[in-house]
């Protein structure tokens, strides 16, 4: 495909990536459209190319419905080495798994993408845009029904980070009330995500004006005393 230009060479994945869908159940294959959907209207919003994001969604869940052996098996041809948690619920590894396939059988090398489809499931600490357009859009398409999901579309459209934040607390505020086993991925993707929010606004997620005055005065020394807005006098 060397007369393609990239553009073209990622709408020809997207073609295969379809036709793959079609294989899928008809629930699974609603949640796909509704992510392809919501990754295009989410990278139009952060000047991401919409392209990109479309076939970071045709793909991410090409093999959510692979066998449990088959993910193991083609994980471990890959040298994806799965934890103990992995190794219980081998789910887990349908991104990673399908990012490597799509490499290793169609040739699809941006690495972009294939960092957004290894880590939808449980993010990952420092996620790039892409990642968190798909991080975020997988939790809020249209067809995603659960208490709060209104709200979350709605942080989603003003602050990916933010969206990121919530999605990741609600995911293990679920995955404690139903008893399952969590990820530490997971847990790690949380606690990032909530420094870099915290970063941007200072700390205490009400204003910004210490960080971003020790930034511009030499010397100041941030991270003393409290801001005010905090509920400290003074
Ligand atoms: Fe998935
Ligand atoms: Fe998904």
């Amino acid at each position: 495909m060397d007369y393609a230009t990239p553009r073209e060479r990622l709408e020809l994945w997207e073609a295969r990536a379809r036709e793959m869908a079609t294989h899928l159940s008809p629930m699974r294959r609603a949640h796909v459209e509704g992510v392809v959907q919501t990754c295009a209207s989410l990278c139009r919003r952060f000047d991401e190319p919409e392209y990109r994001g479309r076939l970071a969604a045709w793909v991410h869940d090409l093999a959510r419905e692979w066998p449990a052996e088959r993910l193991l098996q083609q994980a471990e041809a890959f040298g994806i080495v799965g934890d103990d948690v992995e190794r219980e619920m081998p789910f887990l590894l349908h991104g990673p798994v399908i990012a490597a396939w799509v490499r290793q059988e169609w040739g699809l090398d941006d690495i972009e993408i294939l960092k957004a489809v290894a880590n939808h499931t449980t993010g990952r600490p420092g996620m790039g845009r892409l990642e968190l357009i798909l991080y975020v859009a997988d939790a809020i398409e249209p067809g995603r029904s659960f208490a709060g999901v209104e709200e979350l579309r709605r942080l989603a459209s003003d602050d990916l980070e933010r969206a990121a934040l919530a999605i990741s607390e609600s995911m293990i505020h679920y995955l404690l009330g139903a008893g399952l086993l969590i990820h530490p991925q997971t847990l790690l993707t949380r606690n990032d995500l909530l420094r870099r929010v915290r970063a941007r606004s200072g700390g205490n997620g009400v204003t910004g004006w210490k960080t971003e005055l020790a930034q511009s005065v030499q010397g100041w020394r941030a991270g003393r005393g409290k801001e005010v807005g905090d509920g400290n006098p003074g």
